[in-house]
């Protein structure tokens, strides 16, 4: 009687272990029979109950059916660990002999591919490209370009001043100097790079951003070789048309200055943020080397002179790009910059 009991709790208990489809099913199947007040638990007390002999073949039965019911669960529970090891293999799968992706490329930034547009424009006229400190010494910023000590470009709002003296340079203008001081004449040079000034940014008006000075000193340099070498730098960078106009400007550098604006790009001449509603954007100041220059670097005036001009590279980008807000360029947004 007992024994037959025994042996449908063990078949009953098998078909549910082989049909369980989780790990919880398993686990009240062996709570309900293996657990301390389960099934097999009420066999063992009964058994107390039966005549020695017949306890010691009911013992027998009853271990048996326990250790084959343990093995089941554990084998099924392998199982379930085995098939979840299997999903998790396929789902991680990788074919190590697929080729890489390879690195993600990067492409220049628009002012340095300018840059390098017009340091290869000039070469091809003879011009040297020459790079001069960001860290100027009074001098060659201030003094020994004709700027006086008065001149509202040393005023402490524009500058930013090092200790010793020393200052990050306010333009290009001192590679000029440095220039006429290593080269001496007859001198044909650029000096593209960076620039900084103490101002409060907006969308036109950023501490540092670059240009690119210009110098030719020669005989009889007038200012119909200036003009010649400004239109075929804007044609160059603009590939056609654009209006330009020249105003006199004043740069103690120069004599006579001019201004050489160019109609608005971006809004046509309307009036935008660029161009600060105005329809006409400074690009281009230059002028007639001033005497006194040329005389400070140790170059005969009598003898020599020459055009110099410098290049906003910055406001050139935002023309040419439509860019309509400067402190983009170098806000470091990489998807900004992705579009060039
Ligand atoms: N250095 C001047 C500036 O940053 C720009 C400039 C004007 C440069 C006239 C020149 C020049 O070489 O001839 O405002």
């Amino acid at each position: 009687m007992l024994e037959q009991s025994i042996q449908e709790l063990e078949s009953g208990s098998q078909r549910r272990i082989q049909s369980a489809s989780s790990l919880e099913e398993l686990e009240a199947v062996r709570v309900e029979v293996l657990g301390r007040k389960g099934a097999l638990d009420q066999f063992f007390k009964q058994m107390g109950k039966l005549p020695p002999d017949e306890r010691s073949r009911a013992g027998k039965i009853l271990n048996s059916c326990k250790q084959a019911l343990e093995g089941a669960l554990e084998a099924r529970k392998q199982a379930f660990a085995d098939a979840a090891l299997r999903a998790k293999l396929d789902r991680e799968w990788l074919d190590l002999t697929l080729p890489a992706p390879g690195p993600r490329r990067g492409h220049l930034h628009p002012i340095t591919r300018i840059q390098r547009e017009l340091e290869e424009l000039f070469a091809s006229l003879g011009f040297t490209v020459l790079d001069g400190p960001e860290v100027e010494t009074e001098w060659r910023n201030f003094d020994a370009l004709n700027i006086p000590l008065d001149h509202p470009a040393r005023d402490m709002q524009d500058t930013f001043w090092l200790d010793g003296g020393n200052l990050l340079r306010t333009h290009t203008s001192p590679v000029q100097v440095r220039g006429m001081e290593r080269l001496g004449p007859p001198l044909r040079m650029i000096a593209p790079g960076r620039v900084f000034r103490n101002e409060s940014v907006d969308a036109s008006h950023e501490h540092t951003f670059y240009q690119l000075e210009g110098m030719m000193i020669d005989r009889d340099v007038s200012v119909a070789h200036l003009l010649y070498f400004m239109k075929t730098l804007l044609t160059a960078i603009f590939k056609r048309d654009v209006t330009v106009r020249l105003r006199p400007g004043y740069f103690p550098f120069v004599e006579p200055g001019f201004e050489l604006d160019i109609k608005c790009l971006i809004c046509g001449g309307a009036g935008c943020p660029v161009c600060k509603q105005g329809g006409w954007v400074e690009l281009l100041p230059c002028g007639l080397v001033n005497p006194n220059v040329l005389r400070m670097s140790g170059i005969d005036p009598e003898e020599w002179n020459g055009f110099a001009f410098g290049l906003g590279l910055t406001r050139l980008v935002m023309m040419r790009y439509a860019i309509d807000d400067i402190r983009q360029l170098q806000g470091g947004d990489v998807r900004f910059l992705e579009q060039f």
